[in-house]
């Protein structure tokens, strides 16, 4: 597959047809690129179960979203905060009670460049444990219903998993030493991609076709992310960037798990986001992902490591 399979300006939601009947569970849906997923999905006919942290925000995001496609719309909102894993299993119940299929799981919040070293509830670093060990707990308990709706889980990474350690620092798994944001950060994305690699092997070694996983990213979109968690010398970097053309509208920062979400006959082994410059803009399609991302040894490392941190045994 190469970058013009979807032609010269990539894949775009015009792909999408109907999705009346189809369930799509997404986190973080108060802004960003997750938002533009739910409205697009929405707007599609399908069923969207956003998971969200904020009660308040949660609300006010399915107001926006009826007032804006109608009040007939097939949206659920369930609360859930990826930092903590007591309200990730809640949530998880919560989705497994009210739905009857899974059609997409699309692992899509994320905080980012936090200025201080934090720990969550569980005592993890906040970035690996809100975007890493969050999320595979969600999947893990999900698995199950995405296998029986044949579904597929998407997680959006990021470019960053090319920057920082390049690898994942099973010595000093929460940074009790040499914290910087950004190498934290960058940790955590490269191990949301690395698992999806090594889900994949562990389903094709269990004969479990049914069930696609996708790595993506959304380049560089002009979204919350940096301002909800990120230093104020990032706020103003990333805010002057906002003003350059190395950004692009959060909407078009969705495509790639879009994409991965619906398009049929996706090669999981590619990894997908836009294809112009830096692969921050640009035309989405599958793109060079570099070796480090798919180092087996330290994948099935890290499995085991998440299995153990997490609790959750996904007896595959
Ligand atoms: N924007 C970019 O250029 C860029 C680049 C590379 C990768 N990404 C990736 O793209 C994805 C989407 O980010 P975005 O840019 O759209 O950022 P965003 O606008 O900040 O959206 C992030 C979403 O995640 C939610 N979230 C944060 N912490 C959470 C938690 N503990 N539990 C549940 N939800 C939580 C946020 O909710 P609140 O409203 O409650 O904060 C928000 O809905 C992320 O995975 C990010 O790493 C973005």
């Amino acid at each position: 597959m190469s970058t013009t399979q979807f032609g010269k300006s990539g894949w775009t939601p015009d792909r999408i047809e109907n999705l009346n009947g189809k369930t799509f569970v997404i986190t973080g849906t108060t802004s960003g690129t997750g938002f533009e997923a739910a409205r697009i999905l929405l707007s599609k006919g399908a069923k969207v179960v956003m998971l969200n942290r904020n009660p308040q925000k949660a609300d006010e995001i399915v107001a926006t979203l009826k007032k804006d496609l109608g009040s007939n719309i097939d949206v659920l909102s369930v609360i859930m905060d990826l930092g903590e894993q007591a309200s990730v299993k809640r949530a998880a119940a919560e989705v497994l009670e009210k739905v009857s299929r899974i059609d997409a799981l699309m692992c899509n919040a994320a905080i980012a460049q936090v200025p201080t070293r934090k720990l969550t509830v569980d005592g993890f670093e906040s970035q690996l444990g809100v975007n890493h060990y969050g999320h595979f707990t969600l999947q893990g308990l999900l698995f199950p219903l995405i296998e029986k709706s044949h579904g597929r889980i998407v997680t959006v990474g990021s470019m960053g998993y090319d920057m920082g350690l390049k690898t994942i620092k099973f010595d000093d798994m929460n940074w009790d030493n040499d914290y910087t944001p950004n190498d934290a950060y960058s940790q955590s994305k490269l191990a949301q991609i690395m698992s999806v690699y090594e889900l994949q092997d562990r389903l094709k070694a269990a004969g479990k076709t049914g069930v696609k996983v996708y790595a993506c990213h959304p380049g560089s979109s002009r979204t919350s992310l940096i301002s909800t968690s990120g230093s104020l010398m990032m706020r103003i970097i990333f805010g002057l960037m906002k003003l350059s053309p190395l950004t692009q509208p959060a909407e078009n920062g969705a495509y790639p798990e879009l994409m991965c979400a619906t398009e049929d006959n996706l090669d999981q082994i590619l990894f997908y986001g836009p294809t112009g410059r830096n692969n921050w803009v640009g035309p989405v399609g599958a793109h060079h992902l570099e070796p480090h991302a798919k180092d087996k040894a330290v994948a099935e490392r890290l499995w085991a490591v998440s299995e153990q941190a997490t609790g959750i045994n996904w007896e595959l």
